[in-house]
């Protein structure tokens, strides 16, 4: 599909965005793996979420309306999940790579996971080799690095693992397969990742302990059926944030996004960027703050992004990269080096897209530097790299180009944001 974006000189309006991309694949995990029914609404109908979904019905559980942001999960307990008779597709997701890797390890059964173009690129090693520490059979291409892998479950041993990434999907990975072991299994972090596993798992039942950077929980647990209540996600929220922002006359509020404090890494950036928003009507729902956010066209100053914060706001760096093209000053984003290994090498392909549209940008190994403000040329057709985030950060850039952009592969869009274009007429 290809997207053509015309400049626009006003966006106003109050939207929903669709429902978090992670609350949503972990409630069909622990649904499935819980005893009795899990109830969601508001959960996320992309593609990824959707191959979650599929995986754990072609196990056996039983999801009433798949398809629809309203669920019912009749889940098989912790033990309960039956071989697949084909191959687990999972699309262009590593989320449910990574995590779904974890919760097979520890199955009577074997099981062979696959993936797209994209996700077959991906590194798995870092949850494969501490699986196979704590007793996992798995084996793949590249060393069982790549997918396709084959699972052959195993009873699994319990134990510390000091992970040298901060991903949430390791850790989830790791504590997940905790699951099956005996005892307790613990994971450290370099920093903090989200947290959405740990919160969800205490709140099905589970033993979880958080010290720090350190999450512990103990095996065998009997998990029992929710209700889930998935907010809006704040990474899909954030593009239409910064659409506002940069915008010459824009005023939008975003309704019921979640604010967890390990994803609004976004809000703390754009605090010091000067940025013109306000949280209203704060709450909790499912352990999980929630608030609307109002946002206005302002006047940004550059910043840099770095460091602790870089985990909490991992995939809103391609948006914020067009951000910093407003801003005053020279934006610095590092320490990001592991946007390299994302559904594509997001650094460079911010940077030679953003070039292509007529702004100066430095490439480095962990980042980009950002001088600015600059104006849009536009003008050009762009490309996605498949990465549905990158599609997106790139029609917001369109808003403000001169001419106008055109997106030549934006089909990928549908992985997290399925409406993504239809909210961006209403506004
Ligand atoms: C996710 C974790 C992040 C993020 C991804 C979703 C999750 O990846 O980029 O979109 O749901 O756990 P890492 O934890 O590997 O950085």
């Amino acid at each position: 599909m290809e997207l053509k974006i015309k400049p626009k000189d006003k966006l106003e309006g109050r939207i929903k965005v669709p429902g978090d991309k992670s609350i949503s694949h972990r409630s069909v995990m622990l649904g499935s793996l819980a005893e009795g029914r899990t109830e969601v609404t508001g959960f996320l109908t992309g593609e990824d979420c959707l191959n979650t979904a599929r995986a754990f019905q072609k196990m056996g559980v039983k999801i009433e309306g798949l398809g629809s942001e309203e669920m019912i999960i009749h889940g098989v307990g912790l033990n309960g999940l039956q071989e697949p008779e084909s191959v687990l597709n999972l699309g262009n997701s590593g989320t449910s790579m990574r995590l779904m890797l974890g919760i097979l390890a520890g199955q009577d059964f074997y099981t062979v996971v696959t993936g797209d173009e994209s996700l077959s690129k991906r590194p798995m090693a870092r949850v494969v080799d501490p699986l196979k520490e704590r007793g996992a059979e798995i084996y793949g291409r590249d060393g069982g690095n790549l997918a396709p892998l084959t699972v052959i479950g195993q009873s699994l041993t319990n134990q510390r693992y000091e992970s040298p990434v901060a991903s949430a999907q390791v850790k989830s990975c790791i504590l997940l397969a905790g699951l099956y072991a005996n005892g307790t299994t613990e994971v450290v972090e370099p920093a903090k990742s989200r947290d959405h596993t740990e919160r969800m798992l205490k709140y099905f039942g589970a033993d979880l302990k958080i010290d720090g950077l350190k999450a512990s929980v103990e095996g065998q647990p009997e998990l029992k059926g929710q209700k889930i209540v998935v907010p809006s996600d704040i990474s899909s929220a954030s593009f239409f944030l910064v659409a506002a922002l940069i915008n010459q006359n824009a005023e939008l509020v975003l309704e019921n996004v979640g604010l967890n404090s390990t994803r609004a890494g976004i809000l703390e950036v754009l605090t010091a960027m000067e940025a013109d928003y306000e949280l209203l009507d704060k709450r909790l729902e499912n352990q999980e703050p929630i608030a609307d956010i109002k946002v206005k066209s302002s006047n940004l100053q550059a910043t840099t992004i770095g460091g602790e914060v870089i985990p909490k706001l991992i995939d809103e760096l391609p948006i914020l990269a067009v951000a910093a093209t407003q801003a005053e000053g020279e934006t610095v984003i590092k320490d990001a080096e592991e946007l390299r290994v994302k559904e594509t090498d997001r650094i460079s392909a911010m940077v030679t897209e953003l070039r292509r549209l007529g702004v100066k940008v430095e490439e480095r190994e962990d980042g980009m530097i950002i001088p600015g403000p600059q104006s849009i040329k536009g003008g050009c057709s762009c490309c996605s790299y498949g990465d549905h985030r990158i599609a997106m950060s790139l029609a917001v850039a369109g808003l403000i180009a001169q001419e106008g952009i055109v997106i030549t592969d934006a089909d990928c869009i549908k992985t997290s944001f399925p409406n993504f274009m239809d909210l961006l007429k209403t506004i």
